[in-house]
């Protein structure tokens, strides 16, 4: 004889997890559809941007942007003579102009400076190298050459320093500086001191 059945209540069954089953449960038609109208937008997106140009996005600088500006003879009031000498001249002769004594001469008041605009020219275009009497104190250093410099980069350092620290000298051109860097291109060496700048130039 079979045992009666005991009657399941909904309680129990309630309680059971549900009975475990196989099988594939395929993904729901719209999400299929949704991913491979993805995969097909980015193939087109990368088929269809152009590479190898100018990006639409993000820096939109250009090779040409970046390259410092051609600095012509006219561009003198564009170059910034104070910058200069800080950067190459102020080592040396400081930045009040006033030097080191007895090392570097002072540009203050100097005559080499506010007198002849071409042998200012010359000073920086070719350097020295021996004795200078400046404001009366002689000096046996050497001052570099600074020939690597525009014209008009050498007009405007020297229109700084003959209109700066209470110097009062016109300002020089980047055609004075053209013509006597023309005029001294034969000179490989430095002045070999303030005689030899006054009786050369
Ligand atoms: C490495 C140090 C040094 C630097 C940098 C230098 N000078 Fe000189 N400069 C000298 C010395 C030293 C003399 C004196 C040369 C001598 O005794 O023969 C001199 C002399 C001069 C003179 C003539 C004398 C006077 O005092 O007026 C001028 C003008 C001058 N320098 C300008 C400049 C300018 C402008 C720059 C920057 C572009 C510059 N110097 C950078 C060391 C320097």
């Amino acid at each position: 004889m079979s045992k009666p059945k005991r009657p399941v209540s909904s309680a129990q069954r309630g309680r059971e997890n549900a009975d475990p089953d196989e099988g594939v449960r395929p993904l729901p038609w719209f999400l299929v559809m949704f991913l491979g109208a993805m995969a097909m937008w980015g193939a087109f997106y990368i088929y269809s941007t152009p590479s190898g140009e100018d990006s639409a996005y993000g820096d939109q600088r250009t090779v040409e942007t970046l390259r410092p500006p051609v600095l012509t003879a006219g561009a003198v009031s564009q170059v910034d003579g104070k910058q200069i000498y800080g950067s190459k001249c102020a080592a040396c002769h400081q930045a009040t102009g006033l030097g080191v004594a007895g090392v570097f001469p002072p540009l203050v008041a100097s005559e080499w400076v506010v007198e002849d605009e071409k042998i200012l020219t010359h000073i920086l275009l070719h350097g020295i190298n021996g004795e200078i009497t400046v404001k009366g104190v002689v000096y046996k250093g050497a001052m570099p050459a600074w020939q690597s410099m525009s014209d008009a980069e050498l007009a405007a350092v020297m229109t700084y320093i003959r209109a700066e620290w209470g110097n009062k000298a016109p300002p020089i051109t980047a055609e004075t500086v053209k013509a006597q860097r023309e005029a001294t291109k034969d000179r490989t060496e430095p002045y070999k001191g303030g005689a030899e700048l006054k009786s050369a130039s």
